[in-house]
């Protein structure tokens, strides 16, 4: 899958593409990000990229025709048909369900907007989707980029490792994930759970599964209410329920 994320900051989201699972899955073509400069595409003398806005009032507004330049010279003929992501406190939250639909595209369009925001005629008639990761403000677009990017590729086959992963983990399946353990199994007096090494895989599983669902009614409890559970789940949940953490 191909990723082109535009930026006024590329160089930060160099390193951490190039790293670990991600840096793999590029080594192996598996994914391909590039990564542009919204000022290479400034026609002006001075490459601007911003200007202050109509109305006026504080910050900059990032320019629209570098923007539209830069995604015309790179998606060329994809243009129409590529999805084009503009990340903004404004858009939709950002969940596992839209990185699962992002991981069946064959190329995505990410733009990362800095200073006061990005000309509304992005958002109108360049952008095909606008996406949030959190209810938050950043200064920009680049670790949203990278977060969606992250979320996205590690669905993609062949990107970890064990495929069993991407399936099991938390949000997959709607729950937390269970808690992981390693050697030692004892460090300073804290015990792994007995059960855990007992080698007795039938045990292991619902000894997980418990967790995973002792785990989201504590955290997450907004989660169970948008999956289905079975009546052995409930009833467990409901003795939970009763008895407190
Ligand atoms: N840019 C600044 N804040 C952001 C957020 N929360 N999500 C996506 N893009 C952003």
């Amino acid at each position: 899958m191909r990723f082109d994320v535009f930026s006024l900051f590329p160089e930060v989201m160099q390193e951490y593409v190039q790293t670990s699972i991600l840096g793999r899955a590029r080594q192996a073509d598996l994914i391909d990000v590039r990564l542009h400069n919204i000022r290479d595409y400034a026609a002006d003398k001075h490459r601007t990229t911003d200007d202050v806005p109509f109305g006026g009032g504080g910050g900059m507004v990032m320019k629209p025709e570098p923007i539209f330049s830069a995604l015309e010279a790179v998606l060329g003929e994809d243009l129409n048909s590529v999805r084009i992501v503009l990340l903004t406190p404004q858009g939709r939250p950002f969940k596992q369900s839209v990185a699962k639909d992002y991981s069946k595209q064959k190329r995505l369009a990410l733009i990362c907007g800095r200073y006061e925001g990005v000309d509304e005629r992005v958002r109108q008639h360049l952008a095909t989707d606008e996406v949030s990761v959190g209810d938050y403000v950043l200064t920009g677009g680049e670790i949203p980029a990278l977060l969606v990017i992250d979320a996205t590729a590690r669905l993609l086959p062949g990107v970890l490792g064990d495929e069993l992963a991407a399936t099991q983990d938390t949000y997959a399946r709607g729950l937390l994930e269970h808690a992981h353990y390693t050697r030692p199994a004892d460090f300073r007096g804290w015990l792994v759970p007995e059960i855990l090494r007992s080698g007795d895989h039938a045990r292991i599983e619902a000894w997980r599964h418990e967790d995973s669902l002792r785990r989201t009614l504590h955290r997450r409890p907004d989660l169970l209410r948008a999956i289905e559970l079975s009546d052995e789940d409930r009833v467990f949940l409901e003795k939970l329920n009763h008895k407190g953490p």
